[in-house]
This record gives structure tokens, C-alpha cells and sequence, in this order.
């Protein structure tokens, strides 16, 4: 009798560990799997411009680029309507922006909402030549890895503006104020002018004068002292061929490549790109 209840014993606890060891084992989640290879880098491009980053050609698209680029429904901080879009008016070629934060979203929510939130199925169609505020179905231009990436960008690799500068805004979208303080965050201006002659200088002049970019009169010094929330995302992440400038003969307008920099180097520069003798505007 003691033997069969040892028996039992020795039964039922090697049930268990076999089950615990079964929940124990790794199952392979293809989301998450897919989250891990995706590229941020990648993502931060197609979040500036996704037409462009795909090679998208049909003009019911390429005529009306800001309705479909992530930054200007969200805003290169990700921040919607309270942030740097706090003074962007819509009109029939700019959305109105959204009223959440993408910076809450990357907190609060998991991988497969955001994904499902970006390939938006139900959302409004890419072909039909309607534009409005409504978020595009993404799904309809880009792979499932394309959306990983951007998922990854918005969860993990997108910047926190606030480790670049001071944003103060007052009154509220899109009648509202903003200002720009402590851009750079105390970097340091001499390390900072180096990095760029090492490696912006090349293309973009000693000066940071030999692109007018856009062609639209803006120099590098500009984009320091008043775009520091686009240049804390072009400096490291580049851009896609920018190919509404080139076909109106922007000679100028190209695709800038991602750079090997450190967040550090960013804020230094900034600081560097305050010295309007180094970075004159343009005139
Ligand atoms: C024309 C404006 C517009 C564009 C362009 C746009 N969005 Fe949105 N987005 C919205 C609106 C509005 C919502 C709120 C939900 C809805 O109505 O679909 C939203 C919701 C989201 C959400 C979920 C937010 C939440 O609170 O749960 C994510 C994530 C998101 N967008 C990411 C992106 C990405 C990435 C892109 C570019 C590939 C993009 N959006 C382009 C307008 C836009
Ligand atoms: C290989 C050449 C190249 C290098 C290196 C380069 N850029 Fe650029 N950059 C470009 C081109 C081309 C453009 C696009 C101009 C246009 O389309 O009007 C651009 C655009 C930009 C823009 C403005 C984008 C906009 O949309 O307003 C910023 C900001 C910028 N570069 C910063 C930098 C910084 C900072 C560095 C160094 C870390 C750097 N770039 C290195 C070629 C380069």
C-alpha cells in the first residue's frame, strides 16, 4: 500500500513538472518575432514619408503627400495637436492634426494594437482621391514588414523630443503658440562642430549652406535654430528621395542617407547650429 502511494506520488509529481516544464517552453509568438527583426531606422523613414519610401507613383497619392504621411497628422514628435502641430492650420493640402499622442500609445498599448492600428484596414482608402483627417488604410501600400517597422520605430526607436529641447506651447490647436528653448539640452558646441564637418559637411557645405533645402530658402543654420524637432529625426534618420522637389526642378532636393551619429551628437551640433556666423540663414 505505502509503495502505490509512493508510486502515485512520484506519478502525479512528475505530471506536474511535465506540465509546468511544457508552459515553460518558449512558444514562438510571430509577432513578436517579427517585432525584433524589424528595422526602426527603416521606420522612421517611411514615418517622414511613406510614398516616397516605398516608390509609391500613383499621383491620387503623390499630389496629396501630407495626407498621407505620418508626421503630419502625428508631428515629428509624435505628440498630435499638442505639440509642434499646435500652429499647423489644415487646408486642402495639409491634414488636420490628430488629437492624441503617439508618445501614449508607444506606453500603453501592445505591438499587435499598433499594428492593427497602422495597416487600419477599415480605414480610408488610398485610391479613391478623397482626402480628409481620416487615417489611411495603410495596409493597401505596405508589406507587413514595412508596418513592423514602423511599429518599431513608434514603440522603441522614435525620439523623446524632451532630450532635445524645450517645447512650450500656449493657447490650443490649431490657433495655438509654440517656442523653442535649451535646443541642444547643453550639448557641447565644439564637439558638435566637428561631427559635422566629419560627416554632414560634404553635402551640405562647411557652412551648412550648400543645400537650399527644398529649395524653398532654408539653410541647415535654419533648420537649427527653428526645426529642431525635424532635425532631431533628419539628422540620424535622413530622408527618402524627395521626389515632389525634384520633379517641380528642385536641383537641390535628393534622398539623404541615414547617418552613424549618437543622440549625443545631435545635441551637440544643435548647440553648435545656434552660432548664426558658423550657420548663417538664408538670405
Ligand atoms: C490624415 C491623418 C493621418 C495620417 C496621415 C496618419 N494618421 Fe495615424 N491616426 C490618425 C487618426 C485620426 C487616428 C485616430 C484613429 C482613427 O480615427 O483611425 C490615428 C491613429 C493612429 C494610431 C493609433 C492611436 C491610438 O490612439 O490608438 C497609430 C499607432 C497611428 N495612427 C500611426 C500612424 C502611422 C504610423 C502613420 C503613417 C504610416 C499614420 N498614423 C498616418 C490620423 C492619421
Ligand atoms: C550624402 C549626403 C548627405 C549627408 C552626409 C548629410 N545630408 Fe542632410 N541632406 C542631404 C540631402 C540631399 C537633403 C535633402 C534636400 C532636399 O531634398 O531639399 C538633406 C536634408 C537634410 C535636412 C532637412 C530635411 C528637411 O526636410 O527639411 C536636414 C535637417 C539635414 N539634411 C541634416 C543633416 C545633418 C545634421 C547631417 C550630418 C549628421 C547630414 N544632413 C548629412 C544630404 C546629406
Amino acid at each position: 500500500m505505502k509503495n502505490v502511494r509512493l508510486l502515485i506520488g512520484v506519478f502525479v509529481i512528475a505530471m506536474v513538472s511535465y506540465s509546468c516544464s511544457n508552459d515553460n517552453e518558449v512558444k514562438p509568438d510571430a509577432d513578436q518575432i517579427a517585432f525584433d527583426a524589424a528595422d526602426g531606422a527603416i521606420g522612421a523613414r517611411l514615418y517622414d514619408h511613406v510614398l516616397n519610401q516605398v516608390g509609391v507613383t500613383d499621383t491620387k497619392m503623390t499630389s496629396k503627400p501630407n495626407f498621407f504621411r505620418c508626421k503630419s497628422c502625428h508631428g515629428w514628435d509624435l505628440l498630435g495637436q499638442k505639440g509642434v502641430l499646435i500652429d499647423k492650420q489644415s487646408s486642402d493640402s495639409y491634414p488636420v492634426a490628430f488629437s492624441g499622442s503617439l508618445m501614449e500609445v508607444r506606453q500603453n498599448d501592445g505591438i499587435r494594437e499598433i499594428f492593427d492600428a497602422i495597416k487600419n484596414t477599415s480605414g480610408r482608402s488610398t485610391t479613391s482621391g478623397i482626402y480628409d483627417n481620416n487615417m489611411p488604410a495603410f495596409g493597401e501600400i505596405l508589406t507587413d514588414d514595412q508596418i513592423w517597422d514602423l511599429v518599431k520605430f513608434i514603440k522603441e526607436t522614435a525620439h523623446d523630443v524632451n532630450d532635445f529641447y524645450q517645447l512650450t506651447t500656449t493657447g490650443t490647436y490649431p490657433t495655438g503658440s509654440k517656442e523653442f528653448s535649451d535646443i541642444g539640452r547643453g550639448g557641447d558646441p565644439v564637439a558638435g562642430l566637428a561631427t559635422f564637418k566629419a560627416v554632414c559637411a560634404g553635402c551640405h557645405g562647411q557652412n551648412g549652406n550648400k543645400i537650399n533645402i527644398y529649395c524653398k530658402g532654408e539653410y541647415l543654420g535654419n533648420m537649427f535654430r527653428e526645426d529642431p524637432h525635424e532635425m532631431q529625426h533628419k539628422a540620424l534618420w535622413g530622408m527618402p528621395n524627395d521626389e515632389e522637389h525634384i520633379a517641380v526642378g528642385c536641383t537641390d532636393a535628393g534622398m539623404m542617407p541615414i547617418q552613424s551619429i549618437t543622440d549625443q551628437d545631435i545635441r551637440n551640433m544643435m548647440v553648435a547650429g545656434q552660432d548664426t556666423v558658423q550657420f548663417p540663414g538664408y538670405k
